[in-house]
């Protein structure tokens, strides 16, 4: 396999964009990423977009994508994996590049949330239909069943829950691409509208709109473009049950721990070397149990670790400097795409106000429905 870097990165904004449509922010997002490189042609390109046809009425985004950008003819596909599209789409078109099947391949994640859709029902089509959303259950329903399972087994409070979503949007107030740029206080958070108990809405994402797009080449062409290639040292993918009812143990996810052992094991690194990223914190307890599966601290021990500064800017190992998934916000399909964004940033020491000093080894987390999907990327700065 060749190696692999990313020379170019562009995106959109994220928040309700009324006055652009999921094709304008695709192109937004690709020709940014191909400016930033300076680069004028693609080899493929993937397109990561959960539900184009539910949220909008547009499927086929592979060749339509295409066309849009000017490129009418080049290879194109779409890709889904739920809340993790993007993240999948970044790892396809990581393959495409390490095989010598491309030496140019963009990754594009996009979603337009925000047009009238039913947005509760379109996500729910991302967990078990039978087994679950049948019987009416949403998805802040289930990752409120697995915050209340990880409270009665480690005694996670909701002051911790509060705690990610003060973090988040502390950082996210530093980001201009982030939804909402201010910052909360706990008390904010915890007398804010109750969701699914204990959720409540500053505990979970909102719904967004927006697009990111990363472009790779070989690590040893990457020199043509850019003097500051990233490059991607790992990708772990894995899978496990739809059904929450159906895992051994619902306060852990183990398609996180699994996805993140591939990753760590190809890179030939663990837990202790990654030095910033960018996690799937789609609910505040998602955050929790995703360092826990990442290995960033101990199971059941996730709960203390934004409130106790472990994984804030200046902490151990800051986690969603960009803001994440709460702050910046989490148009679906491009939010996988988005976390590369950030570490890529982060280890070309661009990240400004949010800048984690040294950094040089990142990871991402991405992750569909809750927690059915992982996949999981180390990048290295050069
Ligand atoms: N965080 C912070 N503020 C939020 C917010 C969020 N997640 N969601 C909405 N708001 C704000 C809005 O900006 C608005 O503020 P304003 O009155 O100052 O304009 C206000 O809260 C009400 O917004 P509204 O759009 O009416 O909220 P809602 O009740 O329709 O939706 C949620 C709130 C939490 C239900 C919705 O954001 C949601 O479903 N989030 C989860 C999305 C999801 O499941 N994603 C997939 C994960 S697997």
């Amino acid at each position: 396999m060749r190696e692999v870097a990313i020379i170019g990165a562009g995106m959109t904004r994220f928040g309700e964009l009324w006055n652009q449509s999921l094709r304008q922010m695709f192109v937004e997002a690709a020709a940014g990423a191909l400016n930033d490189a300076g680069a004028d042609r693609v080899d493929s390109m993937y397109v990561g977009c959960m539900s184009g046809g539910q949220f909008v009425g547009q499927e086929h985004l592979g060749p339509l994508m295409a066309d849009q950008l000017g490129m009418t003819g080049v290879a194109a596909t779409h890709v889904e994996s739920a809340c993790a599209s993007g993240g999948v789409a970044l790892r396809l078109a990581l393959m495409e590049v390490a095989s010598g099947m491309s030496d140019l391949a963009l990754a594009v994640g996009v979603e337009k949330m925000t047009d009238g859709a039913d947005v509760t029902n379109v996500l729910a089509t991302a967990a078990d239909q039978e087994l679950e959303v049948y019987y009416g259950v949403t998805f802040p329903g289930l990752y409120a069943m697995i915050a209340r399972a990880h409270m009665a087994r480690y005694g996670t409070t909701e002051e911790d829950l509060a705690w990610v979503a003060v973090k988040n949007h502390r950082h996210g107030a530093k980001n201009d691409k982030a939804q909402f740029r201010r910052e909360v206080t706990p008390e904010q958070v915890m007398s804010s509208a109750m969701v699914a108990e204990p959720l409540r809405l500053l505990h979970c994402s909102p719904v967004s709109d927006g697009a990111a797009a990363v472009l790779l080449c070989p690590l040893d062409q990457a020199k043509r473009y850019t003097d500051r290639p990233v490059k991607v040292v790992a990708s772990g993918l894995a899978t496990d049950s739809m059904a929450l009812a159906d895992r051994k143990d619902p306060a852990f996810l183990d398609s996180v721990q699994r996805s993140a052992e591939r990753a760590y094991a190809m890179a030939g690194l663990g837990p202790r070397d990654i030095q910033v990223a960018e996690v799937h914190d789609c609910f505040a307890i998602a955050e929790i149990c995703c360092i826990e599966g990442l290995g960033f601290v101990e199971r059941g021990r996730g709960g203390p670790a934004a409130r106790e500064g472990y994984t804030a800017l200046g902490g151990c190992v800051p986690v969603n400097t960009s803001g994440g998934l709460k702050s910046k916000g989490h148009p679906v399909g491009a939010t996988g795409v988005a976390q590369a964004i950030e570490i890529f940033r982060q280890l070309r020491g661009e990240a400004g106000e949010r800048q984690v000093e040294n950094a040089r080894i990142g990871l991402t987390q991405n992750m569909g429905g809750s927690g059915a999907s992982s996949v999981v990327h180390i990048f290295q700065g050069v």
